[in-house]
């Protein structure tokens, strides 16, 4: 895939940054167009943020590499994140990422061989009154169990 916004997509960026009072806020909001896009931030689409933005190669770096929601690499169709996190771990989550794990045979960060699911032990996701809880890509789902997230799953193979 060419990593390239496509007009809209640029109409959209020069929208986001005139949110801001520098340039540089807004590299949040393209890192999370950008991933949406082009599936993960590789080097290559840092560089091109970096370009597009005129900013430095490793200020993009560094925003990418410290937020762990910004894939470091390819993940599943589905990124399955399972919160561990104290209110959570309270309510069985560790159990439930114990389970998706065995599941689908995949480990932290780690993809099923077919593409469609990737597993992310996660920290907080800030849901902690619907403990416990997953995401499925933008999707929370909270007050989970076990037999829920199976049905889940199951209803994305
Ligand atoms: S501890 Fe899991 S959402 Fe807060």
């Amino acid at each position: 895939m060419k990593i390239e916004f496509n007009k809209e997509e640029l109409s959209d960026i020069e929208k986001i940054k005139s949110k801001y009072p520098q340039v540089k806020s807004a590299i949040m909001d393209v890192l999370w167009l950008a991933q949406k896009k082009f599936g993960w931030i590789s080097d290559e689409v840092k560089q091109y943020i970096a370009d597009l933005l005129n900013l430095p190669y490793s200020h993009v770096h560094g925003v990418a590499s410290f937020y762990t929601m910004y894939f470091k690499k390819p993940m599943g169709k589905y990124h399955l994140q399972v919160c561990t996190n104290v209110s959570c771990m309270l309510s069985g989550g560790e159990d439930i990422y114990a389970h998706v794990s065995k599941k689908l045979n995949i480990g932290h960060n780690e993809k099923t061989e077919d593409g469609k699911f990737s597993l992310e032990e996660v920290e907080c996701m800030g849901a902690c009154g619907g403990s416990p809880m997953i995401a499925i890509n933008e999707d929370y789902y909270e007050n989970v169990n076990i037999s829920k997230v199976d049905e889940l799953i199951d209803s994305l193979k």
